[in-house]
């Protein structure tokens, strides 16, 4: 069926994902996270495992079970997703989809004890986290890398700017600003580019988006 990838297309592949948020801590008590529910990715590793692949999820903090034959090792900052990450890449992987929000940013400072607000107002100097998929695509046993680029206007510039700086092969696109896609949503609908082409993959439940998104990888990945 037209919906239906090659079976176990995947088989002999190893497909590392990373997925959800990350958090950022201030101090024992407090954090600065992003908006994500993790949905899209964990769907993403599910359809992998489907077509045969061996995942490998990367995950930050979600409420969802583990799919099925998923190994997922459990990280809560960006910079433990960085060195989880690199070190599954360094082992060896074939296709890197980097669906995580990962925070751009993390407080300069972790304060060993809970800032009290006696101390009046709080001025937090943030410094920027590192690129979790550009490393990725530029290491010298590069995977296949997709990144995903959620944003809420001029969509694809975004998206194509996205491809070229971090040395992309694919970039699948959503626009957040609309109703009914993206974040917390069971739907969503994407665009998918590379160099040279692009693929619209409209409005459906994420687990078939996911079907969908991996045929497309798969395809790309084995030209
Ligand atoms: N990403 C990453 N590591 C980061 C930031 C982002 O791996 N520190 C990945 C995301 O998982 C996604 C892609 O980069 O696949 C694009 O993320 P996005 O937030 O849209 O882009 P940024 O490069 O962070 O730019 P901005 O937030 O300013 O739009
Ligand atoms: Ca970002």
């Amino acid at each position: 069926a037209a919906d239906m990838f090659e079976h176990r297309a995947l088989t002999g592949c190893h497909v590392v994902i990373t997925a959800g948020p990350t958090r950022e801590a201030l101090d024992p008590v407090r954090y600065i996270t992003n908006q994500s529910s993790g949905k899209m990715g964990y769907a993403i590793a599910e359809a992998a495992a489907e077509a045969g692949a061996r995942v490998t999820l990367i995950s930050g903090p979600v409420s969802l079970p583990t799919p099925n034959r998923v190994h997922r090792i459990d990280v809560i900052s960006a910079l433990e997703m960085y060195d989880a990450t690199m070190a599954v890449v360094d082992a060896g992987c074939d296709i890197f989809i980097a669906t995580a929000a990962v925070a751009d940013y993390r407080p300069a400072e972790l304060s060993e004890h809970k800032i009290k607000k006696a101390d009046g107002d709080l001025v937090l100097t943030l410094v920027k986290n590192p690129d979790i998929v550009a490393t990725v695509a530029a290491h010298p046993q590069r995977p296949f890398t997709v990144g995903f680029a959620a944003e809420t206007r001029d969509v694809l510039t975004y998206a194509q700017g996205k491809l070229e700086n971090k040395r992309l092969d694919m970039v699948a696109t959503n626009d957040v600003s609309g109703p009914n896609v993206g974040f917390n949503s069971d739907n969503n609908a994407l665009t998918v580019i590379w160099q040279g082409g692009h693929k619209v993959l409209p409005l459906a439940a994420k687990r078939q988006l996911a079907n969908q998104l991996m045929e497309l990888i798969a395809i790309r990945y084995k030209r």
